[in-house]
């Protein structure tokens, strides 16, 4: 498919003599898609009951008659005043009790179902108005589920949702204290309506508690996302959207994307690189423009798998945003790079945030692909160039890679719940891993935690998953060449109980068990003889298995059985990226040294390359100058 550019349009911000101009620009500039209306719910029913969907009309009609395709968004993220009248007690509660305010957004609670009522009332409308629009070519439901930290709301409808939940899930009292462990400090429950949700509790609660809540909590975003795509399915065939996050653990993306057509996320690579990655300074510094080299490509893998090989960046960064601690400016040509990484990753589409920068509210100094004066930015060139570039190419056809990581959100709860040490982060675990591996020049696809066939892959790693499931156990033997597990696999029970007979790591054919194991400060690191360390984590592995490598100290801490290896513990970059090249040697996957910066990704024809350096760099003969992207024929 040739991808497409696009970008996010807030006609309801400007004044309706602007919005013709406006679509001519977009067109002129050769953007395809513009997503309106996720925000606008005020002014599409100003008060209860009193529809104005005029002036939506003629948005789309404008939009449309320049040749336009148009997402539309579900306004359900931005509840009007009246509607916290009507639902006072929708608002959300946070973990110390306190009831979060209107005034900014995400002011719900997904569990209300007076508030989930007006959802489908809303949606029903746009839905039934617009569904067989002929410029409505894609939805998108609400907006960004559980940013701003709002998967988790302690108020009366999620304690009642989650007594519900519990009592369907064990049936009775006497089997949920069996399967918490509540002897423990007498914690034991006679009846469903005695359990509370697990905050404001003395000191810590109990893990398989918290667990079950971030389960249930996981479930209520997932029915809020299905009872708005059911209803749309109903009125239009277009293809639905959710736009996602970066580096959100907090409800399972792969539930929710069961029930859409397209997996999109937003990406801001600068505010990301400032807000939401552990790096030295020093790194931080050095990708102060261009953002981390390996976080976009992560996120693009990561939901190419959440939507079953369909997915979109709905919102792209394109000058300095607002929200992060420093919002520096991207260099000149990453709003280029940035979109053709994702192009080279398989998305359909890229949509730049946002068309004209706001002059009010809250987001008045993010950067638009306008000025707040309609002059151009300095992206708007950009995303022109890309555009032309993408008209030249054609298809981009998406290849299978050789090598896969397996995401789980559930192990991201997990270690949450326990981390043990204070940085055992699994994001951070699972991110180690890709960054190693994309360092080496691979393509990397990842794989829900249910795969329950790796026979197409050559290298699969699976660090820290908390609790293997059966499909992707049995698969492991049949995998196309090795899969490396571990540190912290199978340590959990689903009830999150540690297993007992035979203890973690209970891999079928590995004779080894975790003896011991201990989180190490940031600070303490133990050698490994052939380069590298092991940090943060380190297991004391016993039984007969085959040692592959020992620590300084002479501990074992790689293991194998057959294909199978496992991983005592949670080596550091240099370390990971050795452990890697062997393994990937011993596969049959040629690996490259890149040099800092430079990253690779290969679709069915061709070989990317994007310098994330901050100067030019030498590659196979070719000069990539800095924020450069180059193509050639896969050899
Ligand atoms: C996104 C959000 C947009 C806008 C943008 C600013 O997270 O979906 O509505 O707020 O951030 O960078």
């Amino acid at each position: 498919m040739t991808p497409s550019l696009g970008v996010c349009y807030y006609p309801e911000h400007w004044p309706e003599e602007w919005w013709a101009e406006d679509a001519r620009r977009m067109a002129e500039a050769g953007l395809a898609w513009v997503r309106i209306g996720e925000f606008a719910w005020s002014r599409m029913e100003p008060a209860p009951g009193e529809l104005d969907l005029g002036w939506l009309d003629r948005a789309i009609d404008t939009l449309g008659a320049a040749g336009l395709k148009v997402v539309l968004g579900t306004p359900t993220a931005t509840p009007p005043r009246w509607m916290v009248t009507r639902h006072p007690d929708m608002l959300p509660v946070d973990a110390s009790g306190r009831r979060r305010g209107f005034g900014s957004r995400r002011h719900y609670d997904f569990s209300h179902p007076g508030y989930r009522e007006e959802c489908a009332r809303i949606v029903t409308i746009l839905a039934r108005r617009y569904g067989r629009n002929p410029h409505v070519a894609a939805w998108q439901t609400d907006n960004e589920y559980a940013c701003h930290d709002t998967t988790l709301s302690y108020s009366e409808a999620a304690l009642h949702a989650f007594r519900d939940w519990l009592a369907r899930k064990y049936q009775s009292p006497q089997a949920l204290n069996r399967a918490w462990g509540n002897v423990f400090w007498s914690m034991e429950y006679a009846g469903f309506d005695e359990i509370g949700l697990p905050n404001l509790t003395v000191t810590e609660p109990n893990p398989a508690h918290v667990m079950d809540f971030r389960r249930f909590a996981s479930d209520q975003v997932v029915a809020f996302n299905r009872l708005q795509t059911e209803i749309i399915r109903q009125f239009s065939d277009a293809p639905i959207a959710h736009n996602y996050m970066g580096r959100v653990t907090g409800f399972d993306h792969f539930a929710t994307g069961a029930d859409l057509d397209i997996a999109a996320w937003d990406s801001y690579p600068l505010g990301f690189l400032s807000d939401r990655l552990e790096a030295p300074a020093a790194h931080k510094r050095r990708y102060l423009r261009q953002g981390d080299p390996d976080f976009q490509a992560f996120h693009h893998d990561l939901y190419r798998a959440v939507g079953r090989g369909r997915w979109w960046v709905m919102e792209q960064q394109p000058g300095p945003v607002n929200w992060a601690p420093w919002n520096p400016a991207p260099l000149p040509g990453m709003a280029r790079l940035w979109a053709w990484e994702a192009f080279a990753h398989g998305a359909e589409a890229v949509l730049y945030f946002r068309w004209r920068q706001a002059p009010f509210g809250q987001e008045q100094q993010h950067a638009g692909l306008l000025r707040p004066d309609s002059a151009p930015a300095p992206a708007l060139a950009e995303a022109a160039q890309v555009a032309r570039e993408v008209a030249a190419m054609g298809e981009v056809a998406p290849a299978r890679a050789a090598v896969a990581l397996v995401f789980d959100y559930e192990s991201a709860w997990a270690w949450e719940t326990q981390p043990q040490g204070r940085d055992f982060d699994w994001f951070r675990l699972a991110f180690a891993a890709y960054r190693a591996l994309r360092s080496l020049g691979l393509s990397i696809d990842i794989l829900p935690p249910d795969t329950g066939d790796l026979s197409g892959y050559r290298l699969v790693l699976a660090p820290g998953i908390a609790t293997l499931s059966e499909r992707l156990k049995a698969a492991l033997p049949g995998v196309g060449g090795e899969v490396i597990l571990g540190p912290r696999t199978n340590a959990r029970t689903r009830d999150f109980a540690i297993p007992t007979a035979p203890l973690p790591p209970a891999i079928p054919g590995l004779d080894a068990v975790v003896a011991l194991a201990e989180s190490l400060p940031p600070d303490i690191e133990h050698p490994l003889p052939r380069g590298g360390a092991i940090r943060h984590w380190l297991e004391r592995l016993e039984g007969g298995a085959e040692v592959v490598e020992r620590t300084a100290e002479g501990w074992p801490v790689l293991l194998r059985a057959g294909r199978v290896l496992y991983l005592g513990g949670w080596p550091d970059d240099a370390a990971f990226r050795r452990l890697l090249a062997e393994a990937c040697a011993r596969v049959g996957i040629a690996t490259t040294d890149l040099p800092e910066g430079l990253r690779l990704r290969d679709t069915a024809a061709l070989r990317f390359a994007f310098n994330y350096a901050p100067e030019p760099v030498e590659h196979e003969g070719r000069t990539i100058p800095a924020a450069g992207v180059a193509w050639w024929p896969r050899g």
